[in-house]
């Protein structure tokens, strides 16, 4: 049995686009690793592009890794058998609770239908689907049963659409944003509810998210992506608490933070020329502390301890053997 509920070995994402003759390519996820411990949450942050989505898209196989590996347990994903049990086992939650679900289904359709072509239910599905309805705290459930999404708020559909993934009894839920189109008081409902089910039902989260806020109310680990890379990862209030890598400051700098308890204000840079550099380091451009090599040489992902690890020349003289 692997100590890991799920593993990600080097996993890269090429995708092509263009004509037949000119086809141009963009290598939006590179060599990203990582682990999920059963009962764990995950979160990962970066601003919009860094290759979030398309990492939790090839952990939940709806796209494949143009190359790498993952595993859930000791099962490679790639596993032909294992493919038709990875989709109970592994549910995502989309960022819209709006488009997931079909406007002309009813919700005990929407959550009912999964369970009967998955064979879930013993007894009968109204039953079940009632229940999943009241486990998500949609009560009475007899009134949600028959109503269509449009009868319904968007914080009622996210929950919806969280009874919807209960329902297939899995082990990990990869949610994409699922807060981002709620106002904040319902996103904290939201939260709050996947918390205590984590709980309950001892689950595993990768969390994305573009707000700190909720990666620190809800995640024990953090991982922090830039330009489809890892540039920094550790235990969510450590890295909260000391940054490391200059990106992580800059994404804590650009938090709202009522009680300024921030007092190390960084002056970054903004570049002039927006593409991606070449060689080095991605963040080049927009650091203030690049120094030569930052721009001449590659820079790989060291461990500063067995539960920290950051991809900056700024550390390299504390990395650890681990
Ligand atoms: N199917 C695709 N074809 C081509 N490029 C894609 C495709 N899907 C994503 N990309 C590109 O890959 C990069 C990473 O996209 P991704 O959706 O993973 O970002 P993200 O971190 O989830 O961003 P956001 O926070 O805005 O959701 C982006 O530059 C995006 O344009
Ligand atoms: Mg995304």
């Amino acid at each position: 049995m692997s100590k890991y509920q799920l593993q990600v070995k080097g996993i890269d994402k090429v995708f092509t686009s263009g004509s037949l003759f000119k086809k141009s390519h963009f290598k939006a996820v590179n060599n990203v690793s990582f682990h999920v411990k059963q009962g764990e949450v995950l979160a990962i942050v970066g601003e919009s592009g860094s290759g979030k989505s398309t990492t939790a898209r090839m952990i939940t196989n709806l796209i494949k890794p143009t190359s790498g590996e993952i595993f859930f347990e000791n099962t490679n994903i790639k596993d032909k058998k294992f493919q038709k049990e990875l989709p109970e086992r592994c549910q995502m939650i989309f960022q819209d609770p709006f488009a997931a679900l079909n406007p002309n289904h009813t919700i005990g359709y929407a959550i009912g239908r999964p369970l009967q072509l998955k064979n879930k239910v013993e007894g009968s599905v109204r039953e079940k689907v009632l229940e999943l309805l009241t486990l998500v705290g949609l009560t009475p459930a007899e009134d949600f049963i028959e109503k269509y999404p449009y009868q319904i708020s968007g914080g009622q559909k996210q929950r919806v659409v969280i009874a919807r993934v209960l329902g297939l009894e899995p082990e990990i839920i990869v949610a994409d944003e699922p807060t981002s189109m709620l106002d904040v008081s319902i996103g904290i409902d939201i939260m709050n509810l996947l918390l205590d089910l984590k709980e309950e039902r001892n689950l595993s989260y990768i969390l994305i998210t573009h707000n700190l806020g909720s990666a620190r109310y809800m995640a024990d680990r953090i991982m922090v992506m830039y330009a489809g890379e890892i540039v920094e990862i550790g235990d969510c209030e450590e890295v909260i608490n000391s940054p490391k890598h200059p990106y992580t400051k800059l994404l804590l700098q650009s938090s709202p933070d009522p009680w300024e308890t921030n007092d190390e204000v960084i002056d970054f840079i903004e570049p002039i020329d927006t593409k991606m550099p070449q060689t080095g380091c991605k963040f080049q451009n927009r650091c203030p502390f690049a120094k030569e090599i930052c721009r001449s040489s590659e820079i790989s992902i060291t461990p500063l301890s067995d539960k920290r690890e950051v991809r900056c020349n700024l550390y390299e003289k504390e990395a650890v053997t681990i």
